[in-house]
């Protein structure tokens, strides 16, 4: 099969087209034919060697697939073969075929098509991690959503606006702006160019917001936690502050960490706020939570709650180029890959 390596750490270039043997299933393992492959931008981290938990290259990257079941382990019951799969991978995705529990794939809905299921699945399942899970938003609460223009940033804002919150956005570009305002966003600010602190302090009438999504970090972090009012919780799951256009700047990534509030445990008590942080990475082996998730999502897309945005499909031959898209802020929505 052909499958996508990343040959050694670095810029996209690594990541080359390789032949690689098909995998076989194991017992518990099912084998799926890839259709599409959702990027993440925790394969960019992957590919650049800051990812938690990677191997050593050479090896396949990929945590997001969607296809069709081929092949069955003996003690797989869940699903057979010809089902249609939306699934995660802890890597191996980017190829013509993965193997993964099959407690790692959800089944397909009819009307749910290969691409965007995988626009939906890492996207969406994040977001309602961070919003219903974790800051458990109630109705017009005030929820402010960094990279809103995003794959995650425009799940959240969807589930955020269904759950009837009051929406603060910031993206990165004019273009984006839109996109967030688009999709239901109340306040928009490009926090490239303005101070998205000073002008939600004044818009709230100095008292601030009650959820932050931030998967950016760094300073953003340090004058976001600032804004949290009484009650408020903060959901940090990313560091994209840290990577540059050709990977980490070493110096850029030391001024982001060094640039994160210090956090006394006895602050958290005395303004009535609260830190949360996640990787769902790590949280894969919580199957029932997710596939109780995958359900609750599901039935918001048939809904229209949930409307998935593609920016844009790139062929496998192009996947170096896809990963570069995203890693240089171009993307909105989410970046697709097809087979
Ligand atoms: N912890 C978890 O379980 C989990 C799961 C999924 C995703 N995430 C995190 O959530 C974030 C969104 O993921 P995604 O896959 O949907 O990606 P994405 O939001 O579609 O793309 C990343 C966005 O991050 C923003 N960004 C800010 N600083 C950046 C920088 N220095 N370099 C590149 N981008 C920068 C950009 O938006 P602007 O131009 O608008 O700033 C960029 O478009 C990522 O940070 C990812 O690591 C975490």
């Amino acid at each position: 099969m052909k499958a996508a390596v990343i040959t050694q750490f670095g810029p996209p270039e690594v990541l080359q087209i390789q032949e690689r043997q098909t995998p076989v299933p194991r017992t518990e393992e099912v084998l799926v034919k890839v259709k599409a492959i959702g990027l993440n931008f925790a394969d960019v981290m992957a590919r650049i060697g800051v990812y938690p938990a990677i191997p050593d290259p050479p090896f396949v990257p990929g945590i997001e697939f969607s296809g069709v079941i081929t092949a069955i382990g003996k003690e797989v019951h869940n699903v057979k073969n010809g089902d249609r799969v939306w699934g995660f991978s802890k890597q191996g995705a980017y190829a013509e075929f993965v193997c993964v529990p099959s407690t790692m794939v959800q089944p397909l809905p009819k009307k749910l098509d290969f691409q965007h299921a995988v626009a939906i699945g890492v996207t969406s399942l994040t977001a309602y991690h961070a919003l219903v899970k974790l800051a458990n938003v109630q109705k017009k609460e005030r929820v402010l959503i960094h990279a809103a223009a995003g794959g995650v940033g425009i799940a959240a804002i969807q589930i955020a606006k269904h759950l009837g919150a009051e929406i603060f956005a910031t993206v990165g570009s004019t273009e984006k702006m839109e996109i967030a305002r688009e999709q239901g966003a109340h306040v928009v600010i490009n926090y490239s160019r303005e101070k998205f602190a000073d002008i939600i302090r004044k818009k709230t009438d100095g008292e601030g917001v009650d959820v932050i999504l931030d998967s950016v970090g760094g300073r953003v972090m340090k004058e976001g936690w600032k804004l949290l009012a009484p009650m408020g919780r903060y959901v940090l799951f990313g560091f994209a502050a840290a990577i540059g256009e050709r990977g980490v700047n070493k110096f850029k990534a030391a001024r982001e960490a060094v640039a994160m509030p210090i956090i006394f445990p006895a602050t958290l008590a005395s303004r009535n706020i609260g830190l949360f942080g996640f990787n769902l990475y790590f949280l894969a082996h919580k199957t029932v939570y997710f596939r109780a998730a995958w359900g609750k999502i599901m039935d918001w897309h048939a809904k229209g709650i949930i409307k998935p945005v593609i920016g844009k499909v790139f062929t496998f031959d192009r996947i170096a180029e896809a990963q570069a898209y995203l890693q240089n802020r171009m993307s909105i929505g989410k970046v697709v890959v097809v087979l």
